[in-house]
């Protein structure tokens, strides 16, 4: 299938390219660059181009007679999207209105899009399934959640075919480690650790030590991005039969951040400083997936559940690109 990949030179949408193209897909990326990085992409063609250009969205949508749209490009930063809700809505929900006009008039119907935990808000009760009450806090959720919504009446309307994919927290490299996570600024917990162990932060802080928890840290789901593209390539066969899908993505195990921390320092054998700070804004304490739905609806099972292994292939990653992206000559795997 030729499946237009957008944002596929940032994290998720450059690992999940190369799994298209290692399972015989043809991905063609369609990314701006202001958050992705080129080397990210490697077995796909490139067009450089932004979604609020509509005509070339539907110029590359022929051209290359795209079957499907896979659609990672947003912002994800949940603390700016509170200070910048107009960039948010623009970005995330506008260029995505942006994206299925142009699909609607290519006659391309099959949409995968990147959903997210955030819809959630702050749940109640964990683990979270799909019918858990839709309540985001911040401006990047409710972006999201708009989005599924509008997806939701195009399917009814039997215009769009869609999968929306609610992640929890991804992490890790794939393809054999050679494409990681470098997101800049990086406010992501596992690469900042790791930035620590290889000391290029002065310490680590741990937001918030008083949470209802075991340990009073956060608690997260963290998902191999491995794992994470395996459901998507499976969401792709499922919209042959089915107009509208929605899973969570994630292992159903969480683990806190003092546990990632000691993680890292057992993978990493690097000790390092840890500071305990004060909690971030928004953060709910326990955040873990059911995602019985993927697994029944899709026969989606994960690979590399256990958080030593994700961790591992995001150390390999980091470590053979110690300036991310920018690394002269990345030490081969
Ligand atoms: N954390 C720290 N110190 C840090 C960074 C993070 O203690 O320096 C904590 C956070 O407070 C949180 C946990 O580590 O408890 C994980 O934080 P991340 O920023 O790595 O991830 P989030 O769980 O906040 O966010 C993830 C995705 C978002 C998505 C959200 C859904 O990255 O895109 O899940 O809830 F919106």
């Amino acid at each position: 299938m030729k499946v237009l990949v957008c944002g596929g030179a940032g994290y998720i949408g450059s690992n999940m390219t190369a799994m298209l193209a290692r399972g015989g897909h043809e991905p063609v990326v369609f990314d701006n660059l202001a958050k992705g990085h080129r080397s990210a992409v490697k077995d796909a063609e490139f067009v450089r181009g932004d979604l609020a250009d509509y005509g070339l969205l539907v110029e590359t949508l022929g051209n290359y007679g795209i079957d499907a749209v896979m659609h990672f490009a947003a912002f994800i930063e949940v603390g700016e999207s509170v200070e910048k809700p107009l960039t948010y809505y623009r970005n995330n929900f506008c260029n995505t209105h942006n994206l299925l006009c142009a699909m609607a008039e290519a006659g391309v119907e099959k949409f995968v899009f990147s959903s997210t935990a955030a819809v959630y808000g702050m749940p109640e009760t964990t683990p979270i399934t799909e019918e858990t009450s839709k309540a985001p806090i911040n401006p990047y959720g409710e972006s999201k959640w708009a989005v599924e919504r509008l997806c939701h009446f195009l399917s009814e309307t039997k215009k769009l075919r869609y999968a929306a994919l609610r992640y929890f927290n991804a992490a890790g490299a794939g393809q054999d480690c050679t494409l990681g996570e470098d997101h800049r600024p990086e406010s992501h917990l596992i690469p900042l650790i790791i930035q620590a162990a290889m000391g290029k932060r002065d310490a680590v802080s741990i937001f918030g030590t008083d949470y209802p928890t075991p340990d009073g840290t956060c608690v997260r789901d963290y998902i191999h991005i491995e794992d994470l593209c395996k459901a998507h390539l499976l969401a792709l066969d499922k919209l042959d039969e089915a107009y509208e899908l929605v899973c969570n993505l994630g292992n159903g195990k969480g683990y806190s951040v003092r546990e990632v921390i000691e993680t890292v320092k057992k993978v990493s054998g690097k000790d390092f400083r840890v500071i305990e700070a004060d909690r971030r804004r928004g953060d709910p304490p326990v955040l873990t997936a059911d995602a019985t739905k993927a697994k029944i609806e899709l026969g989606w099972r994960t690979d590399y559940p256990q958080l030593e292994k994700i961790i591992q292939s995001a150390w390999t990653w980091h470590d053979n690109h110690p300036d991310g992206y920018d690394s002269k000559s990345p030490r081969p795997v």
